[in-house]
């Protein structure tokens, strides 16, 4: 038998009586980590969640008693480190969220973290695709650009892959674009949707701007865009060798989540921009591409395209293409090498 700790609130296990419909399991793996653990909060505090399954190599059971006596109903369960427990976790999950792997330190892009992340989101995703084939997967651990790919890999070669359910989260891109535009321009950032489209590092995060209706030119313009391609920088300099984003993180990952749920639960025109398998520039290398997305209980209903942007848009557009075809292909590559 796997070794699993439960906190459980019996008192609101008894009043709880979600519809099946409603009755959501969410899992994540790596929940006592930097992300991990404000996301695995956040997730508790959703009324949609009915269950919350954390997973880790270490102190997931710590993390779920603690989080497990928060007044609301879900019921909380903490899993140790070992397969069984793994599966345990997985089994009936509709979301599962892989924030597991190493931070950056100051100095190392995304790309220098695929040695190390490559083989964790690789072996969690054997897991999912065992033991959860059919849930919601979304990949946090970087490089974003090359784990959904190594996922997609893993699944196709489990015979389980379902383009319609794998997500790469790209949202925190877009919450720090539309916080940086309010900031320039004194709005209010919770009216502000900047769509950003391309992959989740540096050149190949592309915000559109131009679609807003904002118009910024020259050095502000360029300026700009630096701030939200490289707004992970920003946090992994500040935090000086911590780690980079985790609360900010939790919190798109969360938004990510509540919105996968909701448009499982029937709502319509939720739309997200993610990380998945695109048609829009598959000719040109990518078979992932982020844009907005509309969810539906499916998954992905709908991959909005591009749209109309301007002739900068377009060569930041083009950078990114080139870069992202590389990212993706390593992943590719990767797991024929080390399946
Ligand atoms: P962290 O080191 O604080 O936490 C990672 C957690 O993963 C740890 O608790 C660790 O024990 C756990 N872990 C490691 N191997 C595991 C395994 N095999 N199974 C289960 N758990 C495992 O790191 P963090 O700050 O939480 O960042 C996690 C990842 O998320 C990093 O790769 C980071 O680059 C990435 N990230 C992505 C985004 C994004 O926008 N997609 C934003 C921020 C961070
Ligand atoms: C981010 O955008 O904050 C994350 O991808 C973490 C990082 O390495 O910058």
């Amino acid at each position: 038998m796997f070794a699993a700790r439960q906190t459980l609130n019996q008192a609101s296990r008894r009043c709880f009586s979600a519809s099946a419909r409603q009755a959501s399991k969410v899992t994540v793996l790596g929940a006592a980590g930097g992300i991990g653990q404000p996301l695995s909060l956040l997730l508790k505090l959703n009324p949609r969640v009915s269950q919350l399954a954390l997973y880790d190599i270490r102190l997931a059971p710590g993390v779920a008693a603690d989080i497990g006596h928060i007044n609301t109903k879900s019921e909380v369960i903490g899993y140790d480190a070992t397969p069984s427990a793994l599966a345990a976790a997985l089994k009936g999950s509709e979301i599962v969220l892989i924030p597991a792997g190493v931070p950056r330190k100051p100095g190392m892009t995304r790309d220098d973290l695929f040695n190390t992340n490559a083989s964790i989101v690789r072996d969690l995703a054997k897991a999912v695709a065992d033991h959860a084939p059919e849930a919601n997967v979304l990949i946090i651990s970087n490089p974003v650009n090359s784990t959904v790919p190594i996922t997609a890999e893993i699944f196709k070669s489990k015979g389980v892959y379902n383009p319609k359910r794998l997500f790469g989260v790209t949202t925190l891109d877009v919450v720090r674009a539309s916080r940086f535009i309010s900031q320039l321009r004194k709005t209010d950032p919770a009216n502000e949707n900047i769509t950003v489209i391309g992959g989740h590092s540096g050149a190949t995060i592309v915000p559109l701007l131009s679609q807003s209706g904002f118009n910024l030119t020259g050095d502000q313009l360029a300026e700009y865009v630096r701030r939200v391609q490289f707004g992970g920088d920003e946090v992994v300099q500040a935090k000086d060798g911590a780690g980079s984003a985790t609360l900010s993180m939790a919190m798109a990952g969360a938004r990510f989540a509540e919105s996968l749920l909701k448009a499982a639960q029937g709502q319509k025109n939720v739309i997200e921009p993610t990380f998945v398998d695109s048609p829009l520039y598959k000719d040109q290398g990518c078979e992932y591409f982020s844009s907005n997305v509309e969810l539906g209980p499916n998954g992905v209903e709908k991959i909005h395209p591009v749209g109309k942007i301007t002739d900068y848009e377009q060569e930041l557009l083009d950078v990114c293409l080139a870069d992202l075809s590389k990212n993706i292909q390593k992943g590719v590559e990767w797991v024929k090498a080390n399946p």
